[in-house]
């Protein structure tokens, strides 16, 4: 069974513009078959951005994990200058966030990783939507390793529907991090989770 993570050269391809509007702005997303969200910017991406973008917050480093055609990334490095770096696994989607960074004249890092086997350095914050179908196992590795890219007083931020196991995340996190629900609406959580310093 194909999913929008694995890579299919033989998938055809069917460009499409997809529009979000945030933040009195605009921003146009290409986007394609095989990918995460295709037909539809995703509500739950959109509130990340939107309660982020409430903290005022600018120029931060920024990992998305599980980047998809970058809508998480490259509004935040168009709207707040994050320095952003994006990861995914799907080829596809890797170079659709390469010509939407194009498209908004951002200078972002796109690289192919599995989580973060590629990735050096550390962040003031990750941000994830994360591959609930990719299993639970590989959206735990995400959450559960994003603290060892953090700076100390960095910030993993993610989105999670309730009935897609927000709650058991939570409670497993909480080992590791201080977690906070900044939202929940239509029955997703913004989740921020600290590092807890030893
Ligand atoms: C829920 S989608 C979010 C996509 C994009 N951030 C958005 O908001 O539209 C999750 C993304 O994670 C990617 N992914 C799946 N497994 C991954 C892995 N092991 N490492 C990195 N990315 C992965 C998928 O290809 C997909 O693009």
């Amino acid at each position: 069974m194909e999913h929008y993570f694995t890579n299919n050269e033989n998938l055809k391809s069917e460009l499409r513009n997809l529009t979000l509007h945030i933040a009195d702005t605009s921003l146009t997303f290409v986007s394609d078959l095989g990918v995460f969200a295709k037909d539809k910017i995703d509500y739950g991406s959109k509130l990340l951005i939107d309660v982020y973008l409430k903290e005022g917050r600018s120029e931060v480093s920024l990992l998305d994990v599980g980047c998809g055609y970058g809508v998480i990334g490259i509004t935040l490095a168009k709207l707040l200058h994050t320095q952003s770096t994006l990861v995914d696994v799907n080829k596809r989607a890797l170079h659709l966030a390469k010509m939407n960074a194009k498209e908004h004249k951002v200078d972002v890092s796109i690289i192919m990783s599995d989580g973060y086997d590629s990735v050096s350095g550390k962040f003031d914050c990750i941000m994830t939507n994360p591959p609930i179908r990719a299993g639970k196992a590989t959206v735990m590795r995400i959450l559960e390793n994003a603290k060892e890219f953090l700076n100390d007083s960095g910030e993993l931020w993610f989105v999670m529907r309730k009935d897609q196991g927000a709650k058991s995340a939570i409670a497993k996190l909480k080992e590791q991090y201080n977690i906070e629900i900044k939202e929940k609406s239509k029955g997703f959580y913004i989740i921020v989770a600290k590092k807890l310093l030893t």
